[in-house]
């Protein structure tokens, strides 16, 4: 792929308000979201969920792109049709989850550093040829007492820009994500203290790699309080201190931001995001949720096969939400169902 092209595919998983689906989730996280419904996680199991989102009639319309798993790659939906084909046909560009997870950082208790870099280039070859024309790296930092300290931040960026470098020579575009975790009990200005210090690491190391930001994409924290923090700060003061931190740290060259959802519930994600895109800045703002795409569609299913069309419509519907707030244009009297 020429970097024309990888500028070119950037984009386009992000045109006309569009966002990703991360359905990427490893088997260990899956296996907790199926044991939260009482649906046994097997391989049958978790090709079935997941062909029932790519199938789901509409997605397109406000998915641009979906991150897959090792695992789902190579599964097919009930008609045989390869997954990356699937996708594929319906204008929805298949990606892949390609680091093998965050470990214990020796030496720096709490702290993890992402690995996967070691024959990396085999394997985004063999994704490319499976139909991939993104991958995602995510880098885990978690805010606590003392933490995090300079050398985590610094060997997950310099990770992430390793990794970002192999994609673009594979012709692959890098989603880079650094994710500051919602966990604990800090508040929205050491979120935005540790974002801001992360993504200066980041777009440092990205810099001396030679990636081109333009065939690259930004998946974020949304600068937040703490799962545990007794202030919860409200939607305009996310959106604001967010882009205002974005704007002193990522440089406009990036085509677009797709924030993570983190464990906020659905509807915080899809109005967090409204608030973002209504301050906006110079790079297209959307979404890359796991969670907050799937929590709804993944309790109307059940495991339940007769349920599939419920559970598509539960997603289609949050896909559709979080376009809106792409464009700024989502209200909460937008999420009551209309009446057949
Ligand atoms: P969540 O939106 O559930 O945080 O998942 C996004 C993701 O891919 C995390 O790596």
């Amino acid at each position: 792929m020429s970097s024309t092209e990888l500028h070119e595919t950037a984009r386009a998983i992000v045109a006309d308000h569009k966002g990703i689906l991360a359905a990427d989730e490893s088997t260990g996280t899956m296996t907790k979201r199926l044991d939260s419904i009482g649906v046994e996680s097997t391989p049958e199991n978790r090709r079935a969920f997941r062909g029932l989102l790519f199938s789901a009639p509409g997605m397109e319309e406000y998915i641009g792109g979906v991150i897959l798993y090792d695992e789902t790659i190579r599964q097919s939906a009930d008609d045989g049709t390869p997954f990356p084909e699937l996708l594929a046909a319906k204008g929805v560009i298949p990606g892949i989850k390609v680091d093998t997870g965050a470990h214990d950082l020796a030496g720096f208790p709490g702290e993890k550093v992402t690995e996967g870099l070691d024959g990396l280039r085999g394997r985004l070859e063999e994704y490319r040829s499976l139909g991939a024309r993104f991958a995602k790296w995510r880098a885990v930092i978690t805010i606590g007492e003392g933490i995090p300290t300079s050398a985590c931040i610094e060997a997950n960026a310099h990770a992430l820009a390793r990794y970002a470098a192999l994609c673009q020579e594979q012709g692959l575009v890098p989603i880079v994500e650094p994710e500051v975790l919602m966990d604990g009990d800090h508040t929205i200005d050491r979120c935005y203290e540790v974002t801001a210090q992360t993504l200066h690491a980041v777009y440092d190391q990205l810099f001396r790699f030679e990636v081109d930001l333009r065939g690259t994409l930004l998946k974020p924290n949304m600068v937040i309080s703490g799962k545990g923090c007794p202030e919860h700060a409200s939607a305009a003061e996310i959106a604001e201190k967010t882009i205002r931190c974005f704007l002193d740290h990522v440089p406009a060259s990036v085509p677009g931001i797709v924030f993570l959802s983190g464990g906020q519930s659905e509807l915080e994600a899809t109005e967090n995001l409204n608030a973002i895109n209504r301050v906006g800045g110079p790079w297209t703002l959307s979404f890359s949720y796991g969670r907050a795409l799937q929590a709804s569609a993944l309790a109307s299913w059940g495991g339940d096969p007769s349920n599939a069309e419920a559970a598509q419509a539960a997603f289609v519907h949050r896909a559709r939400m979080n376009s809106l707030a792409v464009a700024g244009q989502w209200s909460a009297e937008l999420e009551q169902p209309v009446a057949a």
